[in-house]
């Protein structure tokens, strides 16, 4: 699948067989998300890998889509590292980069995955479910992946609808 491809045919999945994620796949997936833009090339992302049952259950329940976490083989726990002086907002952008780029190499190598952002709104609580303490962390979403048991279908609007020209 080629670059192009992989953009165009990535879509968010939900459910995902029992098979487990082999862990040079989690690497590999990792290897992709460092590779991601950031502002001054601070790489501010920090991630947790919730494999383990007793994690996934305590995370699972800082959000209303606990079931996909918990369906799923494994949850990447992403959080913004602020202990750098720079602007807030291009840290949040360059998150976004990295959150992208997992994505996209998830859907490449034939898994399946989703951004969860709901857990956003409870993200003391993720903190304490995983025992993140360190004051500069701040907890900005999760990605759970594993093997797809469904394809999802979604659209987008025109390119036209959103882009205008000027010369
Ligand atoms: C910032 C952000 C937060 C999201 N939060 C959730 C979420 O909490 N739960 C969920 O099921 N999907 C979530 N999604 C996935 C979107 O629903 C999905 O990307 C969108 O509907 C487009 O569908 P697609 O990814 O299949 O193309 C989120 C996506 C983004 C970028």
């Amino acid at each position: 699948m080629d670059a192009i491809d992989c953009m165009k045919t990535r879509r968010s999945v939900r459910k995902f067989t029992p098979d487990p994620v082999s862990d040079a796949t989690i690497e590999e997936i990792l290897e992709c998300g460092r590779w991601a833009p950031s502002g001054l090339n601070h790489q501010p992302w920090r991630v947790v890998v919730i494999t383990g049952r007793d994690a996934k259950e305590r995370l699972a329940a800082c959000t209303t889509h606990g079931d996909i976490i918990a369906a799923a083989p494994c949850t990447f726990a992403v959080f913004l590292d602020k202990s750098y002086e720079y602007s807030y907002v291009k840290n949040v952008q360059g998150m976004g980069a990295f959150f992208e780029n997992v994505l996209l190499a998830i859907h490449a190598l034939g898994l399946g995955g989703v951004w969860l952002g709901q857990i956003y709104e409870n993200k003391e609580r993720v903190h304490v479910a995983l025992g993140i303490h360190d004051e500069n962390w701040e907890f900005m979403g999760a990605i759970a992946f594993g093997h797809p048991a469904e394809h999802g279908s979604s659209d987008r609007r025109p390119v036209t609808n959103f882009t205008r020209f000027a010369t």
